[in-house]
């Protein structure tokens, strides 16, 4: 029985690929850039858009189960095709927002787009996990730049706190679903095992490289401006409603990681740990 995992060559999904590799599992792996995927050699490569329903022939061949990459556009068509070559569980990768818990997510470009996925799972019949990740650990990549540099990072909500979750920590979720029973129809809500006030985050990655960062306040509208030629509009309102209501609002942890694969989640301190070259 094979796993055929979506996203393969990204954050989370290497790390799936990674851990089914090293349990002995048969992967394939489906990417746009088969030749650029850079996957461990155990892995068989299929070129595909999920987006588009083009696969290469023979990706289906033998799959029990899918890691969904939740792309932007339309994967009816791929899903149709799943579902004719008898793939029995889909991993779905989802969102916490799409939980919809606060009035800030309900119309966010992240609840959205990610309820708009469960959906269509849903309506494909395909027994399914989905899997709603908070907020990544990985998100701190776009303090690298101005800690490398200035030794400091510009935001407006020093004191809001987020449950930061380590990309391995969602992969091996998915992997449990991907080979164990008892996850069909789960839905998980999964965070890291700490909440941390961003100050307390930066604190984190200073101890990891050695070195004293300053958190230096900005207003909303001047992080607004500063992100605008990175972000979509959409994604900065949603990260700014996010941080603002996190500060009186903690980020809540969630049991989950522990609960389905027996083992804590991985701390902050973990993650910095593992990307400490990003920073330095
Ligand atoms: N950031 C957060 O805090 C957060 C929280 C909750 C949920 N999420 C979800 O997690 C996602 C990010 O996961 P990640 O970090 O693993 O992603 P990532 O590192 O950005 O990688 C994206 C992956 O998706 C594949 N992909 C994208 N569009 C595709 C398409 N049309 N057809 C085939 N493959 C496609 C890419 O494959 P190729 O380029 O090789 O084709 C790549 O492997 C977000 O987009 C969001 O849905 C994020």
């Amino acid at each position: 029985m094979s796993h055929l995992i979506t996203g393969a060559t990204g954050s989370i999904g290497r790390h799936i690929v990674d851990q089914l590799v090293a349990l002995g599992e048969d992967v394939r792996a489906l990417t746009r850039k088969p030749t650029a995927a850079n996957l461990p050699s155990q892995v068989t490569i299929f070129g595909g858009d999920l987006t588009s329903g083009d696969i290469q022939d023979g990706a289906f061949h033998g799959v029990k189960s899918l890691f969904l990459f939740p792309a932007d556009g339309d994967i009816k068509p791929f899903l149709d095709k799943v579902k004719a070559a008898g793939v029995e569980r889909v991993i779905l990768l989802s969102s916490l927002a799409a939980a919809a818990e606060h009035a800030r997510d309900i119309g966010s470009a992240s609840y959205l787009h990610h309820k708009a996925i469960e959906q269509i799972v849903l309506a494909s019949d395909i027994p399914y996990t989905f899997l709603r990740p908070g907020n990544f650990a990985n998100n701190l990549q776009f303090w690298a730049y101005s800690i490398k540099t200035a030794g400091a990072v510009y935001g407006p909500y020093p004191q809001s706190a987020q449950t930061l979750i380590h990309a391995a920590d969602v992969a091996t979720v998915a992997v449990a679903a991907l080979t164990t029973v008892g996850h069909i129809g789960a839905t998980y809500a999964l965070t890291g095992p700490e909440s941390l006030t961003q100050t307390e985050q930066l604190r984190t990655i200073g101890a990891e490289i050695g070195r004293e960062l300053t958190y230096q306040i900005i207003s909303p509208e001047q992080f607004r401006q500063s992100m605008s030629a990175f972000m979509p509009e959409d994604i900065i309102t949603q990260l700014l409603n996010y941080w603002s209501d996190t500060v009186e609002q903690p980020d809540v942890v969630r049991p989950t990681v522990e609960q389905v694969t027996g083992k804590p989640a991985r701390t902050l301190a973990q993650w910095a740990a593992d990307h400490r070259a990003m920073f330095m």
